[in-house]
């Protein structure tokens, strides 16, 4: 009996030129370096210039991961935009990607999961690709984030950045005798109850407008290590694997604290752990792919290594997904 795996046929990312640092940003809002790193680990963050729009980003992205796999748009079926900061309320950003890399075939949707939202794409994309409704996906995280902002909150203005990150599975058949690879297991949850605790406060069903961020961070917090080890250990058990059999682990990245704690709670030696928040801050949903792009161009994930993507947001969303690479 053949089973269908949707394997990792490349990745990419692109980050906007401006870099904005704490200093920079200490300079406009009552804020430190020395603060911003001591409490979340950030340096600095990519900022999206005028004109610059999430689709761009995510196409820039999609281009860089199409030329890692050696594919055309022509070889893609559907793309999934996770993102939170669509360059319109509709269409989807996902269809204006479709548009700009000139593909007239296929499907394209946008998935909201905020920063969980790669990983919910990621999950989604290989249930597509085991339902025979695609073959290849291109996944993209994709935000410009800095401009849900409130410029003179410093409890928020300082955690959040821009960029995109995009992965490319495809749906390949193992043969009988062949080792398990591509995605191997996922888990997804959402607790609504907690959606106050990080939200925009606004919207075209309440106020016809973007809105801004408004976050409780201790809360946010207090939620966060339980809620990343609890679905990192969920996807495990459904694999078979331990955590003892991780050779990476790809968290998302808000905080490097929270990174520590969950790393340490899985009992993971640092140098398994995947960290770009200090130079990327937060980009939700784009964090995952472009901290996985990073340690795939610089040679640590490598091919037959066992990575596990993990995220958590605002709803409450989380998830994790396990990768044969
Ligand atoms: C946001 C976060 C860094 C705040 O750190 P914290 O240690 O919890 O700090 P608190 O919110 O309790 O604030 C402590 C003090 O620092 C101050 N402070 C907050 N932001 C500040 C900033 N940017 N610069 C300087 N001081 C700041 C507060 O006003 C408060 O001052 P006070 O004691 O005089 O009232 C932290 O709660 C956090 O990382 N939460 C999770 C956020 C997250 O990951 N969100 C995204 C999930 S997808």
């Amino acid at each position: 009996m053949t089973r269908i795996r949707s394997i990792v046929r490349g990745v990419g990312s692109y980050l906007p030129q401006r870099v904005l640092t704490n200093d920079e940003l200490a300079k406009t809002v009552d804020t430190s370096d020395e603060w911003i790193q001591q409490r979340v680990g950030i340096k600095e963050r990519h900022i999206a210039a005028e004109g610059e729009f999430t689709s761009d980003l995510a196409v820039a992205a999609a281009r860089a991961a199409l030329d890692n796999a050696g594919l055309t748009p022509d070889d893609i079926d559907l793309i999934i935009v996770a993102t939170t900061t669509p360059d319109y309320t509709f269409p989807a950003a996902a269809t204006l990607v479709q548009m700009k890399l000139g593909m007239r075939h296929g499907f394209a949707f946008d998935l909201q999961a905020v920063c969980s939202g790669f990983v919910y794409a990621v999950t989604t994309a290989d249930s597509h690709i085991k339902n025979g409704l695609a073959r290849r996906v291109l996944v993209i995280g994709a935000e410009t984030f800095t401009r849900l902002l409130d410029w003179t909150d410093r409890t928020t203005c300082v955690l959040f950045g821009d960029g995109a990150g995009a992965m490319i599975l495809e749906g390949v058949e193992l043969a009988e005798d062949e080792p398990e690879r591509g995605i191997l297991a996922s888990a997804l949850r959402s607790d609504g109850q907690h959606w106050d605790k990080l939200y925009v406060d606004g919207g075209p069903s309440s106020t016809g407008t973007a809105g801004h961020v408004h976050m409780q961070g201790p809360e946010v917090f207090r939620h966060a290590v339980g809620k990343i080890t609890d679905v990192v250990y969920a996807t495990l058990e459904k694999s078979g694997y331990t955590v003892a059999d991780l050779d990476w682990f790809v968290p998302h990245q808000a905080n490097k604290r929270i990174i520590d704690g969950a790393g340490a709670k899985l009992g993971l030696p640092t140098e398994k752990v995947v960290t770009t928040v200090d130079i990327h801050a937060n980009t939700s949903a784009a964090s995952v792919p472009l901290a996985l792009s990073v340690a795939v161009a610089d040679g640590r994930i490598k091919p037959g290594d066992l990575v596990m993507l993990e995220a958590m947001g605002g709803g409450f969303t989380w998830g994790a997904s396990l990768i044969r690479w």
